[in-house]
C-alpha cells in the first residue's frame, strides 16, 4: 500500500480534474481542492456524491483563491485555511484549453502565469509536483513515433499546446510530466463535460444529419464529399477514467517522480474508422477521403457549405499525427490497459452528448 499523500488539487471542478479527485479521495488521499465558482464546486460535490464519494468529510477540503497569485497568497491561506499547511503534493490540472488567443490573454495567462506562480510558491514551500500537461507538446508531427522526453519546441499547432510546452520548461526536472493525448468521456458511462476534440466531428455529423431531414433533394447514403485528410491518420483518444486512474497510480510511486509518461492510446482509431463509425451512427454515406493536401472544391449547396465551414476547425486536427512511445507507462503500469475504442464505446460517448445537448445543458 502507497503512502497517503495530503494534495493540493487545481483545475479539481474541471473535467479531468473531477476524475482525479474522486480517484484521489477512493484510494484514501487528502485534498485540498481549489475552486473558482460556488456552482462548480457544487457540481462536483454532486458528482462526487453519486460516486458514493468522499468517505469522510475530513479528507476533501475546498480552497479559493487567485491562482495566478499563488505564492503572495500563500500566507494567507494558510490563515484562512486552516491544515492546508500539510499539504505535501501538488497536482496542477487547472488550464485555460481555448485553443487560440483571445482579448484576455488566454490560454498563455492561465497556462504559462499560473505554473509561475505555482513555481515560485514551491520554492516557499516545497511539495512533490505533478502536471497534467498533453502528449501534443510535441508540436505537429506526421508519422513519426515520439517518445517520452523532453522535446525541443515544436512546430505547433495551436498557442494552446504552446501554452502547455513552454509550461513543462518552467517544471521541467522538477515535476512529474504527464502527458494525455485526446481526453474523451468515461469507458463505461460515456459521461463528459468537455466536449471539443474528437466530439467536433461527431458534433458536426449530427448536425448534418438533422440538416438532411430538412433537404430531402439530397441524398444521405450518397454524399458525395471529398475530405482532404489521410484515411490512415490516427486520433489518439483516451478515456477520462483511464487518465485518472494511471495519473494517481503513477504519482502514488515515488520511484516515478520527475519522470514523463504518455497517457496516450496503444490502439488509437484510424481516421477511416473514424468515418465509418459517423456513417453508420448518423445514417450517412459519400464522404471519403481525398487524402492530406488535396484541393477543396466549391460548395454545391447548403450541405456542403456546412461541412467545409465544419471541416475548417478540423483538418488541423487530422494534420498531427504522431504516434506516441508508451515504453515508461507500459514498464510502470502493465496491468493498467486503456480501455478500446469500439463502436459500442463510440455509441455510448455520443449517446450522452446528445443527451447533454454537446454541453449546452447543465451535465
Ligand atoms: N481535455 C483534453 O482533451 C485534454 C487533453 C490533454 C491534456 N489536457 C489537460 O488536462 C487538464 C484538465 O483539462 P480539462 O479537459 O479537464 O479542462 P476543463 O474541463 O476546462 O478544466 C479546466 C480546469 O481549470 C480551471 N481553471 C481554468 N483557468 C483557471 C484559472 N485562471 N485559475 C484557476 N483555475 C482555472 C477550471 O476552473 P473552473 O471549473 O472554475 O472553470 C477547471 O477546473 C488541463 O491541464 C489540460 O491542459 C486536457
Amino acid at each position: 500500500m502507497s503512502e497517503k499523500m495530503t494534495v493540493l488539487l487545481t483545475g479539481g471542478t474541471g473535467f479531468l480534474g473531477e476524475y482525479l479527485l474522486a480517484e484521489l479521495l477512493d484510494r484514501g488521499h487528502t485534498v485540498w481542492a481549489h475552486y473558482r465558482s460556488e456552482s462548480r464546486k457544487l457540481d462536483t460535490i454532486r458528482f462526487l456524491s453519486g460516486m458514493g464519494l468522499p468517505r469522510s468529510a475530513g479528507s476533501l477540503k475546498w480552497f479559493k483563491g487567485g491562482l495566478l497569485e499563488a505564492d503572495d497568497q500563500w500566507e494567507q491561506w494558510k490563515s484562512n485555511y486552516d491544515g492546508i499547511d500539510d499539504v505535501d503534493t501538488l497536482i496542477h490540472s487547472a488550464a485555460s484549453t481555448r485553443l487560440h488567443m483571445d482579448e484576455t490573454g488566454e490560454p498563455l495567462r492561465t497556462n504559462i502565469g499560473s505554473t509561475r506562480t505555482l513555481k515560485k510558491l514551491v520554492e516557499k514551500k516545497p511539495l512533490r509536483v505533478h502536471l497534467i500537461s498533453t502528449a501534443y507538446v510535441c508540436g505537429l508531427v506526421q508519422g513519426q513515433v515520439v517518445y517520452e522526453v523532453n522535446h525541443p519546441r515544436g512546430d505547433f499547432v495551436n498557442v494552446y499546446e504552446e501554452s502547455k510546452w513552454e509550461a513543462e520548461q518552467i517544471w521541467s526536472g522538477h515535476a512529474t510530466l504527464l502527458r494525455p493525448s485526446i481526453i474523451v468521456g468515461h469507458s463505461e458511462t460515456g459521461r463528459c463535460t468537455s466536449f471539443s476534440g474528437w466530439y467536433i466531428l461527431f458534433q458536426a455529423a449530427h448536425l448534418l444529419s438533422r440538416l438532411m431531414n430538412d433537404n430531402p433533394d439530397v441524398s444521405r447514403s450518397n454524399l458525395n464529399i471529398d475530405i482532404p485528410a489521410n484515411p490512415d491518420g490516427v486520433s489518439n483518444v483516451i478515456p477520462v477514467d483511464y487518465v485518472a486512474k494511471a495519473s494517481i497510480r503513477l504519482i502514488e510511486n515515488p520511484d516515478n517522480h520527475n519522470r514523463i509518461f504518455h497517457l496516450t492510446h496503444p490502439n488509437p482509431p484510424t481516421h477511416q474508422w473514424t468515418l465509418d463509425e459517423i456513417c453508420r451512427r448518423f445514417g450517412l454515406g459519400g464522404l471519403r477521403f481525398a487524402g492530406a493536401g488535396a484541393p477543396f472544391t466549391q460548395p454545391r449547396n447548403q450541405i456542403e457549405r456546412m461541412v467545409w465551414r465544419q471541416m475548417q476547425t478540423i483538418l488541423l486536427h487530422f494534420a498531427n499525427n504522431p504516434i506516441f512511445d508508451r515504453t515508461q507507462i507500459d514498464q510502470v503500469l502493465p496491468e493498467l490497459r486503456p480501455p478500446a475504442v469500439s463502436s459500442e464505446y463510440v455509441d455510448r460517448i455520443i449517446d450522452y452528448a446528445i443527451g447533454y445537448d454537446w454541453g449546452q445543458s447543465i451535465v
